[in-house]
């Protein structure tokens, strides 16, 4: 047995003993937050909605960046301008790549209302793909859809995920990155974290203003003249444009998009002006024989050679030159072509096999009814109150 004042002895020393223990942890702790903040900025809290916000706005910064191409001076605006429905703008009929004389095969497509297109699916009813990212399908998510432009060497031309990932580092606005993800540690994450705010930036208000005369007429607010009335009856009516450009409201978000996302050949002719055909060989081995088999390319099924994505005709008056190769080079004349390809006047389609000329092309518009069909077509501009006013 112990006595009691040795018992009562103890526990005192074990106190001091603790107390300096305590202090040295807390010593240690602090010293260890101090090098982890010097080190990095915290990642932020964030109220969901801010953090939303804040997603959007680095998914901008990106978007504008022209660091983030190999060598420099190559963002997605070169191809997506703001002031042309992020579309090309130049309207060239490809664009070129960071590297001179490097070109994509195909027309820069518009990305307002992208972030609405469904991942492609084989519709049974129907007996049609639908959905799905560029202008052949090859996409299934907007994610995925970034690893094209940003390792492309026809587009930004990075090498792979450590140099862009390099390049964000070194980015004045890459305390957003650490703001929102916290410290940047895997590659690989790290380019996750790009790609999800990027999308999200695609899929923001930005790029999805429905504020066209259309949309207002819609909300009752202006009314078409005559001839854009006309002009869209024909679009539903007897020019048959409705089948594919579809004006039912989205079951998704009710809104209408002017597509069914259905694939099909129309009919377009080589473009032989297309500088695809001259660029290096790395990027086209088989220079002027080259054939875009569209879909039928990415199934490897020839049944569907030829055929193409629907593409939306909000804003198309800012998306020219038309069709996947540019082959049309006014809404005019893309229009006549919709009307009448199927008479030949503009040459045989460069895949002759699966041509939906039951669908379109034998239109038997006038001039005149062409004409009130580009009227229509101009009322699916955005921001028409700022441009037009009344
Ligand atoms: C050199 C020009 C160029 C650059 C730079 C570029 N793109 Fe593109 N983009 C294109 C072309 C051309 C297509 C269509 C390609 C195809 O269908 O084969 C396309 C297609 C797309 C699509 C698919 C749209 C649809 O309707 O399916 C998205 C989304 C897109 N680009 C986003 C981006 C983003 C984001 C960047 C920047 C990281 C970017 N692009 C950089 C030329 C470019
Ligand atoms: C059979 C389905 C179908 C019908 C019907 C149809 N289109 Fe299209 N349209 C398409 C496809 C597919 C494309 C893209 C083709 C390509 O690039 O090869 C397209 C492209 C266009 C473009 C070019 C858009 C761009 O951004 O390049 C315009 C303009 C257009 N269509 C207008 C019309 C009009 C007007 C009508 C009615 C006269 C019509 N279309 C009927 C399927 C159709």
């Amino acid at each position: 047995m112990t006595n009691v004042s040795d018992t009562t002895h103890e526990p005192v020393k074990t106190t001091n003993y603790l107390r300096s223990m305590k202090m040295f942890y807390a010593i240690t702790i602090a010293f260890a937050a101090f090098i982890a903040i010097a080190a990095q900025p915290m990642k932020k809290k964030w109220k969901p909605e801010e953090l939303r916000d804040a997603k959007i706005e680095f998914g901008r910064q990106m978007f504008f960046d022209k660091a983030l191409s190999n060598p420099d001076g190559q963002s997605c605006t070169v191809c997506h301008a703001p002031k042309t429905s992020f579309s090309d703008p130049n309207h060239a009929v490809v664009s070129e790549g960071m590297v001179d004389g490097a070109f994509v095969n195909r027309n820069s497509q518009s990305l307002a209302y992208v972030s609405y297109i469904p991942p492609r699916t084989w519709s049974k009813e129907e007996n049609l793909w639908k959905g799905g990212f560029f202008w052949d399908g090859r996409s299934n998510t907007l994610a995925h859809q970034l690893s094209g432009p940003f390792f492309n060497p026809a587009e930004m031309n990075n090498t792979d995920t450590l140099m862009l990932i390099e390049e964000l580092k070194k980015a004045p606005y890459f305390n957003m990155y650490k703001n929102i993800y916290g410290k940047l540690k895997d590659p690989t994450e790290a380019y996750n974290n790009m790609c999800e705010s990027i999308v999200m930036f695609e899929s923001s208000e930005t790029f999805n203003e429905f504020s066209s005369k259309y949309d207002l007429m819609l909300a009752g607010k202006v009314q078409f003249n005559e001839n854009e009335k006309l002009g869209m009856q024909l679009f539903q009516g007897k020019a048959g444009c409705v089948k594919c450009h579809s004006m039912d409201p989205d079951p998704v978000n009710g809104k209408v998009l002017f597509t069914n996302y259905g694939y099909y050949n129309i009919g377009v002719p080589r473009n032989g002006n297309n500088p695809f055909y001259s660029t290096f060989e790395s990027i086209n081995p088989k220079g002027k024989s080259a054939i875009d088999l569209g879909l039928g390319g990415v199934l490897n099924d020839p049944e569907q050679n030829g055929k193409f994505r629907v593409p939306t005709l909000r804003n198309v008056q800012y998306t020219g030159p038309y069709f996947h190769n540019g082959f049309a080079t006014t809404l005019r004349e893309a229009v006549h072509f919709m009307n009448t390809s199927n008479n030949g006047e503009f040459g045989d389609p460069e895949i002759r096999q699966n041509v939906a000329r039951q669908l379109v092309g034998s239109q038997h518009m006038s001039p005149d009814e062409e004409d009130a069909i580009v009227a229509f077509l101009l009322t699916l501009t955005d921001g028409w109150e700022e441009t037009e006013g009344e």
